[in-house]
């Protein structure tokens, strides 16, 4: 089971400098109680890649995305369509746990979408399965609620999407549990029809998204020393780029008319408050990066921390 194009070894190569040189980040407050930076687990080669919300406590502690009993249930779930977590990689919207597990803030998640970015530009999957509201309404640059987008099926470039909802939220009701396995069939009927994701159900093109992120994904390079711009240039982009067309209905419409992202819009605030703040912390992330030393034990370090994470 293999992503598509680039090898596995470059993937493997480019997701672990990656996690190197993004591992220690400062860019918003969440550092501060963090105990581990949860950078996402598992193939780089990764067919399909599942985001989530943010780290919990467990996840914190542990240093891996999904460690706790939703990371059980969705465990089984992957056995359940013939996948293990070794097959799929796994990251989240946050790679830091917000503070009594609270729901992620604006400027958290838009200062962290491009982590998540080019960790997807790298591992390019053929499906992106989001968990839940907030990973959804990023890659799909929607405030539509999730209720809306639950099951139907979105192509991005060469990945399809699938929105499904989070399995905390299964945990303890049996009806949404059904709807969860009846989903997670789904992913498994789109793999096995990647070809022609028709044969499973209405496609809804996403265009320009793919663009979008893209240009965010390389912006978040390490050494570019961008952080700054990144941060406070991206205002709208999406919302100017993304053009949502239908197949069959114009259903996807309604994606489009409630379009004003509520991560891009909020971004104005940030923007006109901050902007000093942007620049000293694109500093900062400038340093960190410039610190890391060339050596053996880097590589060591790096190499350790792959194998914790199952990066392969
Ligand atoms: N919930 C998430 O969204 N992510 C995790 O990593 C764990 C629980």
């Amino acid at each position: 089971m293999t992503a598509l194009n680039e090898t596995a070894s470059t993937k493997r190569d480019r997701l672990k400098e990656f996690y190197y040189q993004i591992k220690d980040c400062r860019l918003c407050e969440l550092y501060k109680t963090r105990i581990n930076f949860v950078f996402g687990s598992g193939n780089s080669n990764a067919p399909i890649v599942f985001v989530g919300e943010a780290p919990g406590r467990n996840e914190d502690l542990q240093g891996k995305p999904f460690v706790g009993q939703a990371g059980k249930l969705l465990d089984e779930l992957l056995l359940f369509i013939g996948f293990n977590r070794h097959d799929v990689f796994i990251a989240n919207v946050l790679k830091c746990r917000p503070p009594e597990n609270r729901d992620p803030g604006v400027i958290e998640i838009n200062t962290c979408k491009n982590y998540l970015f080019k960790q997807i530009e790298i591992i390019s999957p053929m499906i992106i399965c989001t968990l839940g509201r907030y990973s959804t309404q990023l890659i799909l640059n929607t405030s539509a609620n999730i209720s809306k987008l639950r099951g139907k099926i979105f192509k991005i470039g060469k990945s399809i999407v699938l929105p499904i909802n989070h399995p905390a939220a299964a945990l303890y009701t049996p009806s949404k549990l059904r709807i969860l396995r009846e989903d997670f069939k789904k992913i498994r009927e789109i793999f096995d029809n990647y070809e022609h994701p028709e044969n499973v159900g209405e496609i809804t093109e996403v265009y320009g998204l793919e663009r979008m992120y893209k240009a965010r994904a390389d912006s978040t390079g390490a050494g570019e020393n961008q952080a700054g711009e990144t941060l406070l240039g991206e205002t709208g982009t999406g919302k100017a780029q993304a053009g949502y067309t239908n197949s069959g209905k114009t259903e996807a419409g309604e994606v489009k008319a409630d379009d004003t992202n509520t991560f891009g819009a909020e971004a104005d605030e940030f923007k006109a408050g901050d902007a000093n703040a942007g620049e000293a912390k694109a500093e900062q992330f400038r340093t960190g990066e410039e610190k890391v030393p060339e050596s053996d034990n880097r590589r060591q370090a790096v190499e350790d921390k792959t194998q914790q994470l199952g990066l392969f």
